[in-house]
């Protein structure tokens, strides 16, 4: 938080009882020199919820959330870190010292409040007078009803320049800060006019209710002009940045906590329809892909989350480029399909909100969703459209975060296109950033538990008889070693030796941070009777190195060949010839 110094927040932090915080909201019980409780934050019969005086911390081993004071706040209160600093601050009795340079911004930024106030009042007003009939009639027709006009505070700038910059005038505001509210913008050689003229606004708010921008649509008479723009919202302004803002969540928000989920429709028409109709969990991505910040917003409420896009191939596109978006945040996200041509609000208005609810629930999973979208923009049986179908539906999966889940996806994939698992996998691993499936799916059993006992074997040789190495060296390099903390620890083991230093494990410990490999290292230490009776040691190394360097080859041979097949599917013939040459240089014996 800008201007709050970290001291500030240690003396906070020092001077509340994080039990006593948590108790005021949740009943704490005792147990040991911990507290537990129902999580909040999970349902749950059992108690997982800790809270740690000495740490002064909490945990939930059912939901695994947890931090300190300010994060519980945060998440208990669905506030934002400064405003948790400010209500802990006052139970501390710490006072935050404010700068000048914040009590300026926080001056415009109040004034910016306050002039959209006004606006709202001015476009209000007008909606409501003779000025306004066509534009409320227009709303009326829409299905709009006077109670949600209101609440939402909907309002019409008539056909004039400056009928708001002479309202707010006589209100005596200053004009070039009210030009920082985007409101009027300034015209060549001097003067202001205003942005907004004969359009229905729209008020834009943020989480605690406060009017940051406007958007304004244009009357049906002249929607058919091609050269106005149906739609014009405010400009950026230091109290409206676009992407951080998800339309209609200050009203919805308790509800979509309620319900777990989330609607995202894409206009502020869909909005008002569907919220009037009685889909109480509803907000408007204005027409936009939405960004990560929008996602973590709403985050904060639900994780699931049900698309209704217009059904046209903009609203397609304008869904599939939020998809992954969705699966970077962890999201559970699915896409409801409407009949083509309709959006949320005429279909609501056709066929009436039950309809509309079974659109909801019968919304696909978002695999189904784009892979059924692909194939019937593709056909499945050309070879170039499967492989193209193939990557697009990978560079989604790719952006799966849980492992056993983007496994499973690429096993469907490879079944529903008639493609071999590791062919995709392989094209999965192709993908940037560069995400790899294979390596995921070992981090999920124990890297150190399964390893090739000749790897293991040769680790061991090396550090029971240091005089070994140097022999080794010259036969081996760590990309040998399949298993990657060998490969780790026998480069670290080489590169002491090259610099003749010495080997001796406990040294050698501590080049690793992870206490893993310490404990690993210490176990091949242990003695064991795998080399007893063994007359020739150098025998025995001859025939290690041999088995490393076979099944090396072997791996590699495998991998070329799985990719010269996928070349061979997608008849990528440039890339193929490379690889052709790739494996007779490997059977040649040059790697
Ligand atoms: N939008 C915009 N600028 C445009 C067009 C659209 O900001 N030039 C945003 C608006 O938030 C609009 C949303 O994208 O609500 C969806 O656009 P569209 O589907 O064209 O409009 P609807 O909301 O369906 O409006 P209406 O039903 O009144 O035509
Ligand atoms: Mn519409």
């Amino acid at each position: 938080m800008p201007g709050i110094p970290q001291e500030i927040l240690d003396e906070i932090l020092s001077r509340v009882d994080i039990v006593e915080v948590i108790s005021s909201f949740i009943p704490l019980k005792r147990a040991g020199r911990n507290f537990k409780a129902l999580c909040p934050f999970h349902h749950e019969k059992t108690a997982s919820f800790m809270v740690n005086p000495a740490k002064q911390i909490y945990h939930c081993f059912g939901c695994g959330v947890g931090g300190n004071a300010f994060n519980f706040l945060m998440r208990y209160e669905r506030i934002e870190f400064p405003e948790a600093v400010e209500q802990l601050a006052k139970k501390a009795g710490v006072v935050i010292p404010k700068y000048n340079l914040d009590r300026q911004a926080e001056s415009l930024n109040s004034f910016l409040y306050k002039i959209n106030e006004l606006a709202v009042i001015y476009y209000q007003g007008l909606l409501n007078s003779s000025e306004g009939r066509i534009a409320k009639e227009y709303l009326i027709k829409r299905g709009i009803r006077s109670e949600t006009i209101e609440s939402f505070k909907l309002g019409f700038a008539a056909d004039k320049w400056d009928g708001l910059l002479n309202y707010l005038r006589s209100k005596e505001i200053n004009l070039s800060l009210l030009e920082k509210s985007g409101l009027i913008i300034p015209k060549q050689g001097g003067g202001y006019y205003d942005r907004f003229r004969q359009r229905i606004i729209f008020p834009v708010y943020d989480l605690k209710n406060r009017i940051i921008a406007f958007g304004g649509r244009i009357l049906p008479s002249r929607e058919k002009e091609m050269e106005v723009a149906k739609y014009i919202n405010s400009p950026e302004t230091p109290i409206y940045v676009k992407g951080k803002n998800l339309f209609g969540l200050n009203f919805t928000k308790d509800n979509i906590a309620k319900f777990n989920a989330a609607v995202i429709v894409e206009g502020y028409m869909d909005f008002l329809t569907a919220y009037q109709e009685g889909i109480p969990n509803v907000i408007a991505s204005q027409g936009t892909a939405l960004t990560t910040e929008q996602l973590r917003l709403l985050k904060r409420y639900s994780q699931n989350v049900v698309m209704v896009f217009d059904a046209d191939s903009a609203g397609q596109t304008a869904t599939l480029r939020s998809l992954d978006a969705f699966l970077e945040e962890d999201m559970e996200v699915r896409v409801a399909d409407l009949p083509s041509g309709f959006d949320p609000d005429t279909f609501i208005r056709k066929y009436g909100i039950k309809e509309f609810r079974k659109r909801i629930e019968g919304a696909k999973n978002l695999f189904d969703y784009k892979l059924d979208l692909l194939r019937s923009r593709l056909d499945q049986n050309r070879v170039e459209h499967k492989a193209k179908i193939a990557n697009e539906m990978l560079a989604t999966i790719s952006k799966i975060k849980n492992a056993v889940l983007k496994l499973e996806y690429v096993r469907c994939l490879a079944e529903v296109l008639n493609l071999k698992e590791e062919a995709l996998l392989i094209e999965l691993k192709k993908i940037k950033p560069y995400v790899s499936v294979l390596q995921e799916k070992c981090l999920l059993e124990d890297k150190l538990s399964d390893i090739d006992p000749t790897e293991k074997l040769l680790l061991k040789l090396m550090l029971e008889e240091a005089e070994l190495i140097e022999g080794l060296r010259g036969h081996l390099e760590p990309a040998d070693f399949q298993n990657e903390h060998i490969a780790r620890i026998v480069s670290v083991i080489f590169d002491l030796a090259s610099q003749g230093r010495s080997i001796k494990p406990n040294k050698l410990m501590a080049y690793f941070s992870d206490e893993k490999i310490s404990s690993f290292i210490g176990e091949l230490l242990v003695p064991d009777d795998t080399l007893r009776g063994v007359e020739s040691r150098q025998e025995i190394i001859h025939d290690c190195i041999r088995r490393l360097k076979n099944k090396r080859l072997r791996l590699k041979r495998e991998e070329l060949q799985e990719e010269i097949e996928i070349a061979q599917r997608t008849k990528d013939t440039e890339r193929l010839e490379k690889l052709i040459q790739d494996f007779h240089q490997l059977t040649r014996g040059g790697i």
